[in-house]
């Protein structure tokens, strides 16, 4: 039996509702299909926006979400994507797959999705292929109330207040697609471009993200902080969780134990990542008013057979799921350091929440995960702790239990356990200090390690209540079968 401690008293961090962001690209069929169908669609749709998509963003509580790339945001010219549709430029997406992008979805159609949604924007700028006064006009389009050439064409085009950019970065992998730069040019370009993402009066003030490194490229890291931490809040991370190699990735679907434990001791390396990066940026900025922002992660499969290469289409199993409880339990235990997080990307391309065929919509594990999750949103991190021991074969191990507590201003405990073992149920006794504990809930999302949901069979995987638990004086006792993830929630 492991023992789980919860300890209220040791209060840790505020959980930022922005660690549950998501990423939405002009890639394969996320933005058009997945998001957006245009108003004269058959499919459901209010403003263009697809209603059974925005309905299940809204009860995942979607916080905030990335647009427009990517490798796409450093090619995306902005006053492509205004004005009458029949005026707006086609282009040819470079990156994903050739096919023409329409610019049907542009700056308004964003805003609206995020409206409908109800969360915030995070906006890509681009730097890789576009100028500072570029970025510069967008800003002003979209920020600014008063009189101005962009402010005056934003109205022409029908939107009369300014909206609000909650985050905007400053390019995206510059380091690759976004332009193949050294860190050190990159970071002279960030401090140039940035200096023109101006506040203007009556928005909120801007929060600044840098492009940050790619997986375990600290060198990165350490020249951006030495060169470029006192004109940014956030620098931004990529990892991507890839079973094989970059060649042979590996099924979404079709995977051996053996694949299995491989593809999840890949998704626990994001823990010593961002502990080694932390290291750095605390080394340059030991107040650690800089934040860490994960704005891409997740997996990333071989294309599901039959599907354009280009479009990064795959499914989403119990492996997935567990993956993503990994990472968003990691996420919270840095919540003190990590301020938000998305994941990629948000329907049809990588590790989508939902899955788009015409007017159907498929909700995959990863959804039910983040639905669960959302009771952190906010939150304050609690100490919490769980023996286990390292499972899996022999040469991919990771920790049996992966864990995170939370508690709300009422003094509720959320925790979510996630159980990563292909075959072995884990038995655990959980005390939480000096409380008597008045009840306990508890909701599981499990299945076989490769068990997912498709078009013909949309509710294979999804979350039950769970009863397989005995409450304490101070806690409980529980079985948590092998590959689940279990959120308890404790009231005291
Ligand atoms: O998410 C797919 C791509 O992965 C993004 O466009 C890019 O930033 C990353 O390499």
């Amino acid at each position: 039996m492991e023992k789980y401690l919860i300890n209220p008293n040791r209060k840790m961090s505020k959980i930022s509702k922005d660690i549950y962001g998501n990423f939405s690209e002009h890639l394969g069929r996320c933005i058009y299909e997945g998001l957006f169908v245009g108003e004269d669609s058959d499919i459901p749709n209010v403003k263009g926006m697809r209603k059974d998509v925005v309905d299940a963003l809204k009860e995942m509580g979607l916080p905030v979400l990335r647009w427009p790339g990517g490798c796409f945001a450093d090619e995306y010219h902005w006053m492509d994507g205004i004005g009458p549709l029949e005026n707006r430029k086609k282009m040819i997406n470079t990156h994903w797959g050739g096919v023409i992008e329409d610019n049907s979805f542009g700056t308004h159609e964003f805003f609206e999705l995020c409206d409908q949604v109800g969360c915030d924007a995070y906006i890509t700028g681009n730097v890789g292929s576009g100028s500072v006064r570029e970025m510069s006009e967008w800003v002003e389009y979209i920020t600014f109330g008063g009189k101005s050439p962009m402010a005056d064409l934003r109205r022409q085009n029908g939107r009369e207040n300014p909206w609000k950019i909650k985050y905007f970065a400053v390019g995206n992998e510059n380091w690759g697609c976004g332009g193949n730069m050294r860190p050190e040019f990159y970071a002279d370009n960030y401090r140039r471009y940035q200096t023109f993402v101006r506040n203007y009066e009556g928005n909120d003030r801007i929060y600044k993200v840098a492009c940050g490194p790619n997986g375990e490229d600290y060198n990165w890291t350490e020249e951006l902080m030495k060169h470029a931490k006192n004109h940014m809040d956030g620098l931004a991370l990529h990892y991507y969780t890839v079973t094989g190699d970059w060649g042979h990735k590996g099924s979404a679907t079709e995977f051996t134990h053996e694949e299995y434990y491989k593809c999840l001791r890949k998704a626990y390396h994001i823990e010593e990542i961002i502990t080694r990066h932390l290291e750095i940026m605390n080394r340059y900025d030991p107040s650690k008013r800089v934040d860490l922002v994960i704005d891409e992660w997740g997996t990333w499969h071989d294309v599901e057979p039959g599907t354009n290469q280009g479009f990064l289409y795959q499914q989403n199993t119990m492996r997935d799921a567990v993956v993503a409880a990994i990472n968003l339990n990691i996420f919270n235990k840095h919540s003190d350091r990590i301020r938000m997080c998305n994941i990629a990307q948000t329907v049809n391309v990588l590790q989508s929440v939902a899955l788009t065929d015409g007017a159907e919509m498929v909700l995959t594990p990863t959804y039910w995960v983040f639905r669960m999750f959302k009771d952190h949103q906010e939150n304050t991190l609690v100490d919490s702790y769980i023996t286990t021991e390292k499972k899996g074969t022999e040469s991919d191990k990771l920790p049996q239990l992966i864990e995170s507590a939370s508690m709300d201003e009422n003094g509720v405990i959320y925790s979510t356990l996630t159980n990563t073992s292909a075959s072995e149920v884990a038995e655990i006794r959980c005390q939480v200090a000096d409380s008597a504990v008045k009840s306990v809930r508890a909701e599981i999302l499990t299945g076989e390690i490769d068990a997912y949901n498709s078009f013909d069979s949309k509710n294979n995987v999804h979350t039950e209540e769970f009863t397989s638990f005995n409450m304490t004086a101070d806690g409980f006792e529980a079985a948590l079968p092998a590959c689940s993830i279990v959120k308890f929630i404790i009231e005291r």
